[in-house]
């Protein structure tokens, strides 16, 4: 007997009236119209399945805060990282245990269970680190934490910089982060990307850098990020986040960037509600959109991501753990309204960070880990367009959150909805 049988499911690739099969915590047959007996069967009525969805990029050591000590008043990302850099003296382990165990709980119930976050190690008492690290491992049974040592003021730029990330590495934080543009000039950031790369290969880390987050079209970190990965035979295992300023770049110069980033199979992090509030703020009009070039980046073969980034921090006051608010956000900001641009939204807050991520076992196939998300939406289009309430979350085969279906309809154009009583 089955542990758990889903009937009746759509999955992301469009397939209809499919069963999976899940037994100890695992897929062990996705067919279509499979019957058999199972301890539960959860009937999905023609409904979205989907593997759950992962944020590539996040900053839970910050989350919850705002306001704290007082809200950006500008809303600009310098006043974000004064603001921090104003709350960090402030900070306590369970403070930043306590926001960041609140921000999973959201973030399971929208059915997210993979999350990459950044963590601050500026401060040679690496708090932030010490306490991401105990929500790690108290959220491992239901959310996989993977963390980021992320030099918030500049590996070589602050004092101790260099060996207060080592030192998180050496703690046991998963991953290598940077900040190459915010070093004091563009050869000390390219500094940094080189010694930061030559430390994740020694180690065997990933990497995962803040590159090129601003609108100055010469900003060239990525460029040194691609060649360092390509140098370091790190290819597929590096990430470039934000990549702002390749929207601003010129398109000459872009056109022999991509095919750079492409041969280091570079991964690529846009952070479509971060980036279309933060970016362009030097601008009169036209105001520029400051994500990096999506579309242009996925044409070429690299895996692309949309992050979350914030939630109600220093930097950004919105926000709610839902990762399909970001490719509603991401679709929107790239003009990626084509049917199949608008899959691609969906694959960005899925597959491709789970591929970003490393993720053992993820996904739909006989064999993956028994994770997935049932969503009241009948295609991946219709989830994003709906950011469709997910009606049950299943981590390991059992389920972990779940929500009442709402009034809104999935009714096509033209036909009469649940509103047909305004008429009457
Ligand atoms: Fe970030």
């Amino acid at each position: 007997m089955l542990d758990l049988l889903v009937t009746h499911a759509t999955l992301p690739d469009g397939r209809s009236d499919v069963s999976i099969a899940v037994q100890d915590g695992r897929i062990t047959e996705v067919t279509e119209g499979l019957q058999a007996p199972a301890h539960e069967t959860v009937d999905a009525g023609g409904l979205l399945v989907s593997p759950p969805f992962v944020d590539a990029h996040f900053h839970m050591d910050s989350t919850l805060s705002y306001g704290q000590p007082r809200v950006n008043q500008s809303g600009t990302l310098l006043e974000g990282i004064a603001l921090w850099g104003e709350l960090k003296p402030q900070l306590t382990h369970d403070a930043i245990v306590q926001r960041a165990l609140t921000y999973c709980d959201w973030a399971v119930a929208h059915g997210l269970l993979a999350i990459r976050s950044h963590v601050d190690t500026s401060d040679p008492s690496l708090l932030p680190v010490q306490a991401l690290l105990d929500v790690k491992q108290r959220v491992a049974p239901y959310l996989d934490l993977q963390l980021v040592a992320f030099p918030q003021d500049g590996v070589l730029r602050s004092p101790g910089g260099l060996d207060n990330l080592t030192r998180a590495l050496d703690l046991g934080v998963d991953v290598v982060g940077g900040i190459p543009h915010f070093e004091r000039t563009m050869a000390q950031g390219a500094e940094s990307v080189k010694i930061l790369c030559e430390l994740a290969a020694r180690r065997g880390k990933r990497v995962d850098m803040h590159c090129d987050e601003s609108d100055d079209p010469l900003s060239r970190h990525v460029e040194t990020l691609a060649h360092e990965t390509h140098r370091l035979g790190l290819h597929g295992r590096v990430a470039g986040s934000h990549l702002t300023s390749m929207h601003s770049m010129d398109n000459y110069y872009v056109s022999k960037l991509i095919p750079l980033m492409a041969e280091a199979q570079l991964g690529v992090v846009a952070n479509p509600l971060i980036n279309i509030t933060l970016q362009g703020r030097h601008d009169t009009y036209p105001k520029r959109r400051g994500m990096t070039r999506v579309p242009e980046l996925m044409a070429a073969g690299l895996t692309v991501a949309f992050g979350h980034d914030c939630v109600m921090d220093p930097w950004y006051g919105g926000g709610s753990a839902d990762m399909l608010e970001a490719a509603h956000m991401g679709l929107h900001v790239a003009q990626m309204t084509s049917q199949a641009a608008m899959l691609q939204c969906f694959d960005a807050v899925t597959v491709n960070p789970a591929r970003l991520l490393g993720l053992e076992g993820y996904g739909l196939q006989a064999g993956c880990h028994a994770d997935f998300v049932l969503l009241h939406a009948r295609n991946p289009v219709e989830a994003i367009r709906l950011r469709a309430t997910r009606l049950a979350v299943y981590r390991r085969g059992r389920k972990v959150a779940s929500s009442p279906a709402p009034v809104a309809m999935l009714d096509l154009p033209g036909r009469p909805g649940n509103v047909a009583f305004l008429a009457g």
